[in-house]
């Protein structure tokens, strides 16, 4: 039988990519008043939620999940809110016309500011220092003093998590996200380019489609649905403290909720099945994502799978496929056997970022071939195991960055000095994270002519 589980009950348990505070009781003061501070998500929002991706694992709907690798706090601004929220909202319109399927839209986003490193430390010229781990723990400029974890930082993240949030639930459902207003989401540097004539092409086309409804009598003005949108926002839980002080009793249900964000997810690296991030996250009632890797063989994820969604609720559990381009096919079909023949209910969604960085001229990068080519081989895999392809996980922006390679507006490794901003891994720019969801979404149209009646793939 299960332990008793309590929102501490992971202190007793291994646990690995923690930060070492130099002053405990200085944490201890900050998780104490993060406790005391106003939930920023609510538990309703987070069933609603769960109940949305309950949808995807039965094949009704598809995830489309992305934002930051790692938010930052000088990157924190409206414009980059806004912009984000542009291109996801293009991207989501793009999914949706081709899956003629709702699309869950979940940010990386208000909450995603601790990172898992490869190593604990960081050497330049021969100075070795802590390795930067978010702006929640501490500062990512090479120096001793930015380097050491600092309790305030919580605070901040907490607060600009609210900000955050706050603009987003603004920009959802403050007729920023207006189906009539489709045409204005474009941003002014990918206006110019070959993907913003074909969104354009859609946005034409879905005008039309509004006047039209609009005629007979379902208006953006009459029906919510068509002026507003749900937006969540998901992040890593890695920072167990933080996640502990932000851990609430819904009062509806009586249940915990991580209320630090709408879903959260386990890292490649902290999913160990008796260490404390699973321990955390089995006792919340939030939906939950698993990154899953190379190194994860079938067996475990099935025992995963039990700790973490014991009464196999769709929805409940989404599992992150991130393998790599040319690793997804020998590892994903095994594990969704297991899963297949345990009958477990699972969104699988496709992270083609993390096993696809490679460096160039000192600079993390990702070809944005090799993006595509993992998707394309996901869809693949779930075409050949007849099951169903439920998402994408992305890390992007809003902004004009250069971070990751290629593209049809093609950033080459040159440029990548040019606009390299990330706090940690390459994030695609807007362009490329348009173009992404247009080949995504001739994929989807294949899937979904494949299961249409012969007479409607004709048509
Ligand atoms: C991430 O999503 O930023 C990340 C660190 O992913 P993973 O755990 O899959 O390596
Ligand atoms: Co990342």
């Amino acid at each position: 039988m299960a332990q008793k589980w309590t929102p501490n009950s992971w202190r007793s348990k291994p646990i690995v990519q923690v930060p070492e505070y130099p002053d405990p009781n200085a944490l201890k003061v900050v998780e104490e008043r993060l406790a005391s501070y106003p939930p920023l998500v609510f538990a309703g929002e987070a069933r609603a939620l769960k109940q949305q991706l309950g949808e995807v694992a039965e094949g009704d709907a598809f995830l489309l999940q992305g934002g930051d690798c790692a938010e930052s706090f000088a990157e924190h601004g409206a414009d980059n809110i806004r912009d984000f929220f542009r291109v996801f909202l293009q991207m989501s319109v793009v999914l949706t016309y081709a899956a003629a399927k709702p699309v869950v839209k979940v940010g990386r986003i208000a909450g995603q500011f601790a990172k898992p490193r490869s190593s604990d430390t960081e050497t330049k010229d021969g100075e070795v220092l802590p390795s930067y781990r978010g702006d929640i723990i501490n500062g990512i400029d090479f120096t001793p003093g930015e380097r050491i974890p600092d309790p305030q930082r919580q605070v901040m993240a907490y607060r600009q998590s609210a900000a955050t949030l706050n603009l987003l639930r603004a920009f959802a459902q403050g007729g920023f996200a207006n189906l009539e207003h489709v045409h204005e989401w474009t941003l002014d540097f990918v206006k110019d380019s070959a993907m913003s004539e074909r969104y354009q092409d859609l946005a034409d086309r879905l005008g039309e489609t509004m006047r039209f409804m609009k005629a007979i009598g379902f208006s953006a003005e009459q029906h919510q649905r068509l002026r507003e949108t749900d937006f969540y926002t998901s992040h890593e839980a890695l920072l167990l403290g933080y996640e502990e002080a932000m851990a609430r009793i819904d009062s509806t249900s009586g249940d915990h909720y991580a209320t630090s964000g709408h879903m959260i997810w386990i890292g490649d690296r902290t999913r160990q099945p008796d260490h404390a991030h699973v321990e955390f996250c089995r006792g919340v009632k939030n939906p939950i994502g698993m990154k899953c890797g190379p190194s994860l063989d079938p067996e475990e994820l099935v025992k995963l799978t039990d700790i973490l969604n014991p009464e196999n609720e769709a929805g409940r559990l989404t599992l992150i496929a991130r393998f790599g381009h040319e690793k997804v096919g020998d590892y994903l079909p095994n594990l969704i056997r297991a899963i297949e023949r345990e009958g477990k209910k699972v969104v699988w969604s496709c992270d083609p970022m993390h096993g696809n960085t490679v460096s160039a001229g000192g600079y993390k990068t990702r070809p944005f071939d090799r993006v595509l080519t993992e998707v394309q081989e996901f869809f693949a895999v779930h075409r050949a195991e007849g099951t169903y392809p439920g998402g994408v996980h992305f890390e992007m922006t809003g902004k004009d960055v250069t971070e990751c390679t290629g593209g049809a507006h093609a950033v080459t490794e040159e440029d990548l000095a040019d606009r390299y901003h990330t706090h940690c891994d390459p994030r695609l720019n807007a362009s490329q994270a348009l173009e992404l969801a247009f080949l995504i979404a001739e994929l989807l149209k294949q899937d979904r002519d494949a299961g249409e009646p012969a007479i409607a793939a004709s048509a």
